[in-house]
């Protein structure tokens, strides 16, 4: 499928966005997989010739991001969190479950053409391990039975939820926020959930702060901006140093500096 004119003008507008056109590039891939499910040729050739740079350029950039897909990817990437915490936590046993219940290997795509399975990466929330993805969106807590639950349901064309809130979208659909397109779903579920927080409120409750003088620490009192940052940003002390200079100047040449003698 040929991009259309709207994605042309979608990609001018990305680039429009920032002070040097090229940093744009990587949600200009984005939405170049959102329109065509991959990044394709033509859509490096549009990325190349609206940035200015060549298309091994733009080549170089969308094969060393693993988030960019060469081959197309189904209506739902499901990744597995297969690092440390979460394999032995159960990720490897759910990997290795889906493969089979999905008759697929990694980075493959259902015969539908609804799930494509992937192992990914910590995705830094080892507090919730061990974890799936869904367009990157999170499901906390998994065992193999609920992750063969959750692609049943996809498949089915079930409306399914994140564990922390947002309802799903598809692929495409994700692709084309990740490029700056909101699609109205952001207060959809908590900024940050319980088990991110516990250390927090634990420290709160019994009053624990990080020892005085710790490089660059700030204690419990997170209700204004860190000490260095708050002194740099001060102008009221240094308009009070202007105030003494001019009320006493110092001496600055011989002469003065004899006269004040
Ligand atoms: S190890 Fe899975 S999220 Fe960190």
């Amino acid at each position: 499928m040929a991009l259309d004119e709207k994605t042309y003008g979608e990609l001018r507008e990305i680039a429009g966005r920032y002070p040097e056109a090229r940093s744009g590039l990587l949600p200009m891939l984005h939405l170049v997989q959102s329109a065509e499910g991959r990044v394709t040729p033509e859509g490096i050739q549009a990325c190349a010739e609206i940035l200015e740079i060549t298309p091994a350029e733009v080549s170089g950039v969308a094969t060393f991001y693993t988030m960019y897909k060469r081959r197309p990817v189904g209506d739902y990437h499901v990744g597995v969190c297969t690092n440390t915490l979460c394999a032995v936590m159960g990720g490897d046993e759910i990997f290795s479950r889906l493969k089979e219940h999905l008759d697929v290997g990694n980075d493959e795509t259902t015969e539908d053409g609804t799930i494509t399975l992937e192992h990914v990466e910590c995705n830094a929330a080892c507090d919730y391990a061990p974890v799936v993805m869904v367009n990157w969106e999170f499901m906390d807590n998994q065992t193999p039975e609920s992750a063969v639950a959750l692609v049943d349901d996809l498949r089915a064309g079930k409306e399914v939820t994140s564990t922390r809130g947002p309802r799903l979208c598809t692929w495409r659909e994700a692709e084309r926020v990740l490029a700056g397109f909101p699609d109205g779903r952001v207060h959809e579920g908590p900024a940050a959930g319980g088990p991110s927080l516990v250390g927090l409120g634990i420290a709160t409750e019994r009053g624990w702060a990080a020892p005085e003088g710790a490089s660059g620490s700030r204690g419990t009192d997170l209700s204004g901006p860190p000490a260095d940052v708050a002194a740099a940003t001060d102008t009221s002390q240094e308009s009070e140093a202007a105030a003494v200079e001019e009320e006493a100047p110092t001496a600055t040449t011989a002469a003065e500096k004899k006269e004040a003698q």
